[in-house]
């Protein structure tokens, strides 16, 4: 027995693992046994929300004098690169800031760790990637970046294609859609200064942090004007990353995989179940659309559910709102920054 967990347990490498999904990944890989080595720059990250059971090196993925030191003390079976900047609405004002960020770093960082023998890796990739398309999107189509933070992902995953038919590495890439909620015991959450997530936003206007509440684009071709989006609770989504690591571990096959429910909710239905979930009657606003912004992101999620044997467990909608708003309201008085 023993000796059978030995085998099962693995040396877990996470770039960004002081953030939302990060910590949420990294809690559930110690849960299942698994060591984990955290490497964070906390620019947006806590290490308060890193699992004291992992180790943790505040360190810029490309910062290669690090890395030496960090890599050369452990052989690490797989690395799941979480560490990016994430606003897409910043990144059209910014666009360099992501370029450099998220796909020169990400370059550096991935291409030092192949050159040192890990060569399976997991990639946070997403759903804008798509672009604005009218229908449920497959992992087959093609692919048209709206923003430069997309447009940032777009480049790692042709890096690590090219990694791959180089066959330095095989990967899995996992395309997320709208990442939302908390775990069921509120280990961790979203913490952020400006938050663009819809849920998270939606939480803190509920709890009094935000007066106007705003939503942005009214005038989509939805039922009902606004933007129609895929929400994933994050436990589920974390639960993805395992089943990912064991089936490309077992069978060193690289993919890539949506990661959705692929339900449709409207940017009003969700606000409209978080006001009656939170039983607050407040006002909001209808602004102009977002720079960046598509109108309709639903997963066609057939593939995690036949090779990953995705099964969600926390799908419902209403629960992934209780368990933001809970995870709001723990740490409305704490002070984070
Ligand atoms: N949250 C979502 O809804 C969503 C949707 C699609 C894709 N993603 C992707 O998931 C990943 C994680 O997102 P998140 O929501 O947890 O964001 P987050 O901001 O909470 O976490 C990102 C973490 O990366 C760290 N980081 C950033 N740049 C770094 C660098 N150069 N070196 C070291 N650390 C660095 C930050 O300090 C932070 O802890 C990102 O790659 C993001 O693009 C997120």
């Amino acid at each position: 027995m023993n000796k059978l967990k030995k085998i099962y347990k693995k040396e877990v490498l996470i770039t960004g693992g002081a953030g939302y999904i990060g910590s949420a990944v990294a809690h559930d890989l110690i849960r299942k046994g698994h060591k984990v080595t955290v490497l964070d720059n906390l620019s947006t990250g806590f290490k308060r929300l890193v699992p004291p059971k992992a180790t943790f090196f505040k360190t810029d993925i490309s910062n290669t004098t690090n890395l030496k030191k960090i890599l050369k003390k452990k052989k690490f079976d797989v690395v799941m690169h979480f560490a990016a900047f994430i606003k897409v609405d910043e990144s059209v004002k910014k666009p360099a800031k992501y370029y450099n960020n998220n796909f020169k770093k990400t370059k550096i960082f991935l291409d030092y760790c192949i050159n040192r023998g890990i060569d399976k890796i997991i990639f946070s990739s997403t759903a804008a990637v798509y672009g604005n398309k009218k229908k449920k999107v497959t992992e087959k189509d093609k692919l048209s970046p709206s923003s430069p933070y997309a447009l940032s992902k777009k480049k790692c995953e042709e890096f690590i294609f090219n990694q791959n038919k180089l066959k330095r590495c095989n990967y899995i890439i996992l395309r997320y859609f709208n990442v939302a909620g908390s775990p069921p015991n509120l280990e961790t959450g979203l913490v952020t200064k400006k938050a663009t997530h819809l849920i998270k936003k939606l939480c803190e206007f509920v709890l009094g942090k935000k007066k106007i509440f705003y939503i942005y684009g009214s005038n989509y071709p939805t039922k009902d004007g606004t933007a129609i989006r895929d929400f994933i609770h994050i436990s589920d989504l974390s639960m993805l990353h395992i089943l990912s690591m064991n089936y490309l571990l077992k069978k060193n096959i690289s993919q890539v995989f949506n990661c959705g429910y692929g339900k449709e909710y409207s940017v009003l239905q969700i606000v409209k179940s978080a006001l009656r979930i939170s039983k607050k009657k407040l006002t909001f606003i209808f602004s102009s659309r977002r720079k960046g912004d598509v109108g309709y992101a639903v997963a066609d999620n057939i593939k995690i559910k036949k090779y990953l044997k995705f099964r969600p467990r926390y799908g419902n909608i209403n629960y992934i709102i209780n368990t933001a708003l809970k995870w709001e309201k723990k740490i409305k008085n704490k002070k984070f920054f």
